[in-house]
């Protein structure tokens, strides 16, 4: 497995690879990156991926500082998973000082995540285009835990016309259910022996909105059952599974989407209704 740290080393390292797939991480890996890893390397192609915190997507108050990081953890995951090439470049690499373009991003980022943390996905799209342009790959793997993440990434894509293909990966669960993250681990014992709640009620009224019963009722049920396991549900939505936009009924295709905190920690999951 080869390491680039800086552009010189990158640039040299993907011209002997040819066409690869890509996968884009901030660290901290666990097994829903190695399930990223797998698709890619399922694909045929080299792999590569990068781990690079970027702090355009924390917001001021957020948890960029205690964001866990463990490059030597992460190399060593990486080169057992078949990863060709690790991509780690420094904040000024990424944000040179003279930098005076972003992405802005609408439509889907605009709700949910969007509304909780405004300048979120802004920055998401801003670093995921720098590492398109840096890496160039064919392909690139994104997780389906952050559902809007990958519609903003994939809108931001078909918008600017980038030449890459996303490939969505659905979401790796322990076997209680909780969605696999890098903030599990802030989890104390007790919240996160009542984390898999969040699916079970996700689960639960997707089921129910499929049967037939009011959407409202099923979210508002989904809700309680949350508060009642200590979380604090920040939106548990029926929405449109690419625009994002509420629905009140269902329709096709459609996702469940949801936000709660739980202790310390902001817990995302999504579950299809279909
Ligand atoms: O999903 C993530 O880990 C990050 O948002 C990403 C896509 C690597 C951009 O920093």
């Amino acid at each position: 497995m080869k390491i680039a740290r800086t552009l010189t080393e990158l640039q040299a390292a993907t011209r002997t690879l040819g066409e690869t797939a890509f996968v884009p991480t901030m660290g901290a890996l666990h097994s829903g990156h190695l399930s990223l890893l797998a698709a890619a390397k399922a694909d045929g192609r080299p792999v590569v991926a990068s781990i690079f915190v970027n702090p355009t997507q924390f917001g001021p108050n957020e948890d960029f500082n205690r964001y866990p990081r463990d490059e030597a953890g992460d190399l060593a995951q990486l080169e057992a998973s078949g990863c060709d090439l690790v991509w780690l470049p420094d904040v000024t690499t990424m944000y040179p000082a003279q930098a005076a373009t972003s992405i802005s991003v609408a439509g889907p980022a605009l709700r949910w995540e969007g509304a909780a943390r405004p300048t979120h996905f802004g920055g998401v799209a801003t670093v995921v285009a720098k590492l398109f342009g840096q890496v160039r790959p064919a392909a690139a793997y994104f997780g389906e835990k952050d559902w809007q993440q990958v519609q903003v990434i994939s809108r931001m894509v078909a918008d600017l016309l980038l030449p890459v293909q996303i490939v969505p990966v659905p979401i790796a669960r322990d076997v209680d259910g909780l969605a696999l993250s890098s903030r599990n681990r802030f989890l104390l014992p007790p919240e996160r022996a009542g984390a898999p709640a969040l699916f079970a009620a996700l689960t639960k009224a997707a089921t129910q909105i499929v049967a037939g019963q009011q959407v409202a009722a099923a979210l508002h049920d989904a809700r309680a059952t949350l508060t009642t396991a200590g979380m604090v549900p920040d939106y548990v939505a029926l929405v449109h599974a690419q625009s994002l936009e509420p629905l009140d009924a269902l329709e096709h295709p459609a996702r469940i989407i949801a936000a709660a905190k739980l202790g310390t920690v902001r817990l995302l999951d999504n579950v299809p209704v279909a």
